[in-house]
C-alpha cells in the first residue's frame, strides 16, 4: 500500500476515533486517517491549548471531517462523546513519562490501564467494530524466560515483578495497559487488535518533539540512556500510522503486532548513529549487554505480511534531523566546532 494511499483499494472511510491524536503518532495517523477519506473524531487533554490542536486543524480535510473533543483517560464521561458514532477506535493516548516527578502510579500506571479499559468499555457500549491500541515494544521485554537463540516475536511478554523491581514505570504502565485490553476484549467479546511498536523516531508534525524524540536529541549531543533492558530496535513514525491502518483495514489481522524495522542492539543502534552523524558527539556504547537480544531483519512478519513496508533506518534518521535542524534543534555546524557547543 502506497503510504499516501493512492494505490490502495481496501474499503475504507467513515467516523473513526483517534484518542491521543495530538501526540507524536496521533498527529500523523491523524492526518493519514484523512488523506484516506475518513473522518475524524481526535481526542485531546486541554481543548484551549494551541499546542495541541493547531497543527490538526492545519491538515488537509480537517476543516470538514476533525472534530476535536477534550478528554481525560481517568474520566469515562470525557471518553464517550469523541467514541459515540464511530466504526472503529484507534487507542494511542497514554502517559508518555519515564520518570515521574511524584507518584508512578496515579502518575502513569492508573492512567494508562484504567485509561484502557475506559475506552474499551466506551467502545463496546457505543458498537463499535474494531478497536486499534497502541501497546509497546516494552510489554514484551525484558523476559528473561526468553530462549537466547529465538528472535523476539509476539508471544514474548515483559516480566512485570522484573519492570517493577527496575522501577521501569512507563513499562509496567504499558504492559499492564495491554494485559488489562486483551482481558476486558475477551471476556467482552469486543474486536481487538494491538500494535506493538519499538522505539518511534522520524519528522514530527507537533509544534515541539515529544519524548521518544528528546531522548534521540539528548543521544545526539552525547548523553547516554539505559535501555538495554528493553531496547529492541527502532521504527519510523509514518510507518507506525500505516501499521494502524493497516490493522483496521484488514480484519485477517488478529493479535498483537510487533512493529520495528529491525531487531538490533542499542550498540548498532549508537555506532550507526555515529557513522552517519561523526561530527555530532554521540557516545558509542562500549559494552554490549543485550546478548539476550537475537539480532534480525525484517522481525515484524505479521505486517509485512499484511503489505507494510519499513522505513530504512537511515532515511528515518536523516528525516529526523532535517526536523530537528528545522525547528532550531540542531544546528548546521562545522565538524571541528561542534563538541565544544553540545557540553
Ligand atoms: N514514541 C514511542 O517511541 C512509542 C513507542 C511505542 C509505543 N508508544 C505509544 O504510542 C502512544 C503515543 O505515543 P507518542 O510517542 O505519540 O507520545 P505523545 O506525543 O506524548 O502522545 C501521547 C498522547 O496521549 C495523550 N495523553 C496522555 N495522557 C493523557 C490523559 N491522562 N488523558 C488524555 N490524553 C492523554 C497526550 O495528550 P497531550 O498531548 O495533551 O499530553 C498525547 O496526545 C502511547 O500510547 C505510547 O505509549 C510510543
Amino acid at each position: 500500500m502506497a503510504r499516501d494511499g493512492s494505490n490502495d483499494g481496501a474499503a475504507r472511510g467513515g467516523l473513526v476515533c483517534v484518542t491521543g491524536g495530538s501526540g507524536f503518532i496521533g498527529s500523523w495517523l491523524v492526518r493519514l486517517l484523512l488523506h484516506r477519506g475518513y473522518t475524524v473524531h481526535d481526542t485531546v487533554k486541554n481543548l484551549q491549548d494551541e499546542r495541541e490542536t493547531k497543527h490538526l486543524q492545519a491538515l488537509d480535510g480537517a476543516d470538514t471531517r476533525l472534530r476535536l473533543f477534550q478528554m481525560d483517560l481517568l474520566d469515562a464521561a470525557s471518553v464517550q462523546p469523541a467514541i459515540d458514532g464511530a466504526l472503529g477506535v484507534f487507542h494511542l493516548a497514554s502517559p508518555v513519562i519515564l520518570q515521574p516527578d511524584r507518584d508512578p502510579e496515579t502518575e502513569v500506571v492508573e492512567p494508562a490501564w484504567k485509561g484502557a479499559l475506559n475506552v474499551l468499555r466506551a467502545a463496546k457500549d457505543c458498537g463499535v467494530s474494531r478497536v486499534v491500541m497502541v501497546s509497546s515494544q516494552t510489554a514484551m521485554v525484558p523476559n528473561p524466560n526468553w530462549p537466547a537463540d529465538k528472535v523476539i516475536d509476539e508471544h514474548s511478554w515483559a516480566d512485570v515483578d522484573l519492570i517493577k523491581k527496575h522501577e521501569l514505570w512507563y513499562n509496567v504502565s504499558k504492559t499492564l495497559a495491554e494485559k488489562a485490553a486483551w482481558d476486558f476484549a475477551a471476556k467482552a467479546g469486543l474486536d481487538l487488535v494491538v500494535l506493538n511498536p519499538a522505539w518511534v523516531l522520524g519528522p514530527t508534525l507537533t509544534p515541539s518533539v515529544t519524548l521518544s524524540l528528546h531522548v534521540l536529541l539528548q543521544i545526539l549531543k552525547g548523553q547516554s540512556f539505559d535501555m538495554d533492558a528493553f531496547f529492541i530496535g527502532s521504527v519510523d513514525v509514518r510507518d507506525v500510522a500505516e501499521s494502524l491502518i493497516v490493522l483496521y483495514e484488514n480484519p485477517s489481522a488478529q493479535g498483537r503486532h510487533l512493529c520495528l524495522e529491525s531487531s538490533q542492539r542499542m550498540v548498532d543502534f549508537t555506532n550507526q548513529l555515529s557513522d552517519l552523524y561523526p561530527e555530532l558527539p554521540v557516545q558509542r556504547i562500549q559494552e554490549d549487554k543485550q546478548d539476550w537480544l537475537v539480532r534480525a531483519k525484517g522481525p515484524s512478519k505479521k505486517l509485512i505480511d499484511l503489505g507494510v513496508r519499513f522505513t530504512p533506518f537511515e532515511k528515518t534518521i536523516r528525516d529526523t534531523m532535517d526536523c530537528f535542524k528545522s525547528k532550531g534543534l540542531i544546528k548546521h555546524l562545522k565538524r571541528q566546532t561542534i563538541r565544544k557547543t553540545f557540553t
